[in-house]
C-alpha cells in the first residue's frame, strides 16, 4: 500500500505526536509524518519532530495580519510537504475557514473526554469535577466546531474515588496513545466511510 504523508499541527509537549511518529516508524501505519508545524516555537513537540529527522515548522500567529493569512502559510507549508492527513495532536486553536477548506475531512483530532461530553480546553479535568464514572477520548474528524466533528473511535476508562485531575488525565492519555495511532492507521488504509455524522469502520 502506497505510503500517505502525515502533517501534525501541536502546541505542546507532543506525546501524541510521538506515539504516530512511532506507529509510523514500527511500520504499523502506512504513512510517514512528513512535516510537525507549531504556532508555539518553544513547543517540546517540534524537538520531539527534530529528534526524528522530521521538519519542524514554528509559525508565529502574531506575525501574521489575520487568521486567515496565518492560516494560509500552513497550508501552504503542508500542501509543500504532499500532506494528505493533517493530525492535531495538542493543537490550541480552533481551525479556520481557511485550513477547512483546503484540508476538507482531511483534518483529525483527539479529545481527553468522551464528546460531546466535556468539549473545550482541560476535559479530563471537567469530567472529574463533574463527578463522572467513566471518561476517556475521543478522536474525531475536524469541522468548524470545537470538538463537535464526526467521532472516529472512543475509548473509555474508568474514574476512581481517590482519582485526581492528574490520575485521571494520566489514564486516559495511555488510551490517547493507544487510539490515535489506530484511527489514523484506519483512514490511511481507507477504512473510514463518513456518512453524515456516522463513521464507519470497514472491515
Ligand atoms: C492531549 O490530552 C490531547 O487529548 C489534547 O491535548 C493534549 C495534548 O498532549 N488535545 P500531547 O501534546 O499530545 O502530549
Amino acid at each position: 500500500m502506497e505510503k500517505k504523508n502525515l502533517g501534525a499541527l501541536v502546541s505542546g509537549r507532543g506525546s501524541n505526536l510521538q506515539s504516530i511518529m512511532d506507529a509510523c516508524a514500527a511500520g504499523k501505519i502506512p504513512a510517514r509524518v512528513a512535516v510537525v508545524i507549531s504556532d508555539y516555537s518553544e513547543a517540546y513537540a517540534l524537538e520531539r519532530a527534530r529528534q526524528s529527522g522530521i521538519t519542524a515548522v514554528a509559525v508565529n500567529p502574531s506575525d501574521y495580519p489575520d487568521k486567515a493569512a496565518y492560516e494560509q502559510y500552513i497550508v501552504q507549508v503542508l500542501q509543500e510537504h504532499g500532506v494528505h492527513l493533517v493530525c492535531l495532536a495538542g493543537y490550541m486553536r480552533l481551525v479556520g475557514a481557511t485550513l477547512l477548506d483546503a484540508f476538507t475531512g482531511r483534518i483529525m483530532n483527539i479529545h481527553p473526554a468522551l464528546l460531546p461530553a466535556f468539549p473545550g480546553l482541560h476535559g479530563q479535568e471537567q469530567a472529574w469535577r463533574y463527578g463522572v464514572k467513566y471518561s476517556g477520548c475521543t478522536v474525531h474528524f475536524v469541522d468548524g466546531g470545537m470538538d463537535t466533528g464526526p467521532i472516529i473511535l472512543q475509548a473509555v476508562v474508568p474514574v476512581y474515588d481517590d482519582d485526581t485531575a492528574d490520575t485521571l488525565a494520566d489514564r486516559i492519555l495511555e488510551q490517547e496513545h493507544r487510539i490515535y495511532p489506530e484511527a489514523v492507521r484506519l483512514y490511511c488504509e481507507d477504512k473510514l466511510i463518513v456518512e453524515g455524522r456516522k463513521v464507519r469502520i470497514w472491515t
